[in-house]
């Protein structure tokens, strides 16, 4: 087992790749401090990791607030005793607003409050409980929406973001023995991409998930588990020697230029 005798956080848990995460962590022997805003929606999450065997308990908290962040902390340490493993996963976009020219100041503030401040935050108040027991491990997901403007421009400046407040946490925080590092999906099967879906349905756009996928080289959208997957190598220590990177799990998304060798020779 990849995460035996560890503690993990694991911050919007209560679906897609947050609840695939805290399974896999969870089966890999890792003791489970699961996140999100409702306590409530994490129940049948922990229930099924306790079922088999493994240790979990749910947070409800706003990982935008300091008084929240800084209760997680206190409560998963409680629990299972320091944190080696911190996967910042909740993430927001600017639902039903996407040009840069519509959304207003609330928007754009609450996607750089979940996305961005939320990482920062969540690093304040975990890495000081990792630096007293030696070190650890911290993921924050950002996102191929840091490179390319695959999303709305709140979103991606939130996620360049992230990928910028990492390499800075890496640089400081290495002496201490933590590492950090982006987790960078492309498209993935999760609630946050159906809302999108129909986002872009009502718009009259063409949409489904086959469509979508085939934007990538691989030709169809990740399944959460593949970026859990990813998560649990960057926690483990498979990944010792990473820290300050940027770990796209993509499909071939951004390998793309839009168009294929095939489309040139008729394949
Ligand atoms: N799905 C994709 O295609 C995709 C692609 C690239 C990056 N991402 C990123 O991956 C991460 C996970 O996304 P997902 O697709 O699983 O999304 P999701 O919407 O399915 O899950 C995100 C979870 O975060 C929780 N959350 C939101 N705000 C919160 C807050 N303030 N405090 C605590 N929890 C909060 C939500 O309640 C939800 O359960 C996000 O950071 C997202 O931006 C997703």
């Amino acid at each position: 087992m990849r995460l035996a005798g560890k503690v993990a956080i694991v911050t919007g848990a209560a679906g897609g790749m947050g609840e695939a995460a805290v399974r896999l962590f969870a089966r890999e022997g890792a003791a489970v401090a699961a996140v999100d805003l409702s306590e409530e929606a994490l129940l049948p999450l922990v229930k099924e990791v306790l079922d088999h065997g493994g240790r979990a308990i749910a947070i409800g908290a706003d990982v935008t607030r300091a008084a929240d962040a800084a209760r997680i902390a206190e409560l998963s340490e409680a629990a299972f005793g320091p944190p080696n493993v911190l996967f910042n996963n909740a993430g927001v976009d600017t639902e039903g607003k996407r040009s840069i020219l519509d959304i207003d100041e609330a928007d754009f503030d609450k996607v750089v409050e979940v996305n961005l401040k939320g990482v920062w935050l969540m690093i304040k108040h975990i890495a000081p409980r990792m630096i007293a027991n030696g070190g650890g491990s911290i993921i924050n997901t950002a996102s191929i929406a840091a490179f390319i403007a695959a999303s709305s421009a709140g979103y991606c400046a939130s996620k360049a973001g992230v990928v910028g407040l990492t390499k800075a946490a890496a640089v400081e925080l290495g002496p201490f023995g933590i590492r950090v590092n982006t987790l960078c999906p492309g498209a993935t099967e999760t609630p946050l991409a159906a809302r999108q879906h129909r986002e872009m349905e009502a718009a009259g756009l063409p949409t489904s998930s086959e469509i979508i996928g085939r934007m990538g080289v691989l030709g169809r959208m990740a399944d959460p588990m593949e970026m859990a997957q990813m998560a649990l190598f960057l926690a483990s220590d498979d990944s010792a020697f990473a820290t300050g990177a940027d770990f796209v799990n993509d499909g071939g998304w951004t390998a793309m230029s839009g168009i294929r060798v095939q489309d040139f020779v008729g394949a």
